[in-house]
């Protein structure tokens, strides 16, 4: 009887197969997940347990944080600290990143997460997800500083997400294709359920919030403009629209039968060049989807080669199926 490859399992073998994998990414791979299905059991049990709604409080972006944003954000500082397995740890919902607790032995890595991400789809019961991403922490034992963090998505040593759907998933990459893993819950153990996703490089579906439009850049405006003509127009075919308000919702649908997603530049705020983080939102997604296949920029310029500049960073992303969004920058260019 095949009995399915756990997460560990599998992380543990591609790295055997991979040298230039750290060995102990499996390891830590498998602490995430354990708080990956702490924050899925409180997601599928919201409305039972006091823990919807505004927790009443501001975050760094300016949103008002969730109960489960805290929740969250809690269960994997608390699951990672003690692991070994890093140096710092910097989030959505906290203004600078933390060092582990003194007396943790201080390991080889930083770790970057939305804890949860869709928040505003909590209370309907929409999907929400986690996003993470890692990096190498500095070599010296000092304690580790937001410049520490700021490294190009190019130098993601490992990036995922969980999604809390209609099953619990995990889907993440080290650089060597992207894997997708689905929650047993009888076991309690997440199962390769998609290996080697890819994303095709044609589609017919998009994801954008359309009610933005007269934010956006002309190049993003004409790009949309021809997919809402459909056949009438130059694309000569009909196209499809999704929009989940659940950045990772959308990208695992991306990841799954392809498309494109984009939140670009718009004009809404001037202080922002679009809604979406780097660090911890476009990077680990543009990693995944670029190992799958796909293409990620920010209309001009990939987002892995991006240099960050602070830890909440926004930046426009367009990502997704490769010609597709290849022809969106191309527009850019025009
Ligand atoms: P978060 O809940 O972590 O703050 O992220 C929400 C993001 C992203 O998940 C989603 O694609 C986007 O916000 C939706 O934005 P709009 O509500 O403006 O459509
Ligand atoms: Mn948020
Ligand atoms: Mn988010
Ligand atoms: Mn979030």
């Amino acid at each position: 009887m095949q009995i399915g490859k756990t997460l560990k399992q599998f992380a543990q073998e591609e790295a055997l197969n991979h040298p230039e994998i750290p060995a102990d990414i499996a390891s830590l791979l498998d602490d995430l997940a354990v708080a990956c299905k702490y924050i899925g059991s409180l997601v599928n049990r919201a409305g039972l347990l006091d823990i919807r709604g505004a927790a009443g409080a501001e975050n760094v972006q300016g949103e008002q944080q969730q109960k489960l944003d805290v929740i969250s954000n809690e269960a994997i500082l608390q699951g990672m600290a003690h692991t070994g397995h890093l140096a710092g740890m910097g989030s959505e919902e906290m203004d600078d990143p933390c060092q582990i607790p003194k007396g943790a032995r201080r390991g080889d890595y930083l770790l970057l997460f939305d804890p949860l991400d869709g928040s505003s789809n909590i209370d309907v019961n929409i999907s929400v997800g986690t996003i993470f991403s890692v990096l190498k922490a500095p070599e010296s034992g000092r304690d580790v500083v937001e410049k520490d963090f700021q490294q190009a998505g190019s130098k993601q040593v490992c990036a995922g997400y969980a999604v809390y759907g209609s099953s619990i998933m995990l889907v993440y990459t080290s650089g060597f294709g992207v894997n997708g893993f689905t929650l047993d819950p009888n076991i309690g153990e997440f199962i390769l359920t998609h290996p080697n996703m890819r994303v095709p490089a044609d589609s017919k579906e998009y994801a954008i919030n359309a009610s933005n439009y007269r934010y956006w850049e002309k190049p993003v405006q004409r790009y949309i403009d021809e997919l809402v003509a459909g056949k009438t127009g130059p694309r000569g075919q009909d196209f499809n629209m999704r929009w989940v308000g659940s950045m990772v919702a959308d990208v695992h649908r991306i990841m799954n039968r392809g498309g494109t997603f984009m939140y670009p530049f718009d004009t809404k705020d001037a202080k922002k060049p679009g809604k979406l983080r780097l660090m911890y939102e476009a990077n680990p997604m543009a990693f995944v989807i670029e190992q799958a296949g796909g293409a990620a920029t920010d209309g001009r310029t990939r987002i892995l080669d991006i240099q960050p500049e602070g830890l909440h960073q926004r930046v426009p992303v367009i990502l997704g199926s490769k010609n597709e969004v290849e022809r969106v920058t191309g527009y850019h260019q025009d």
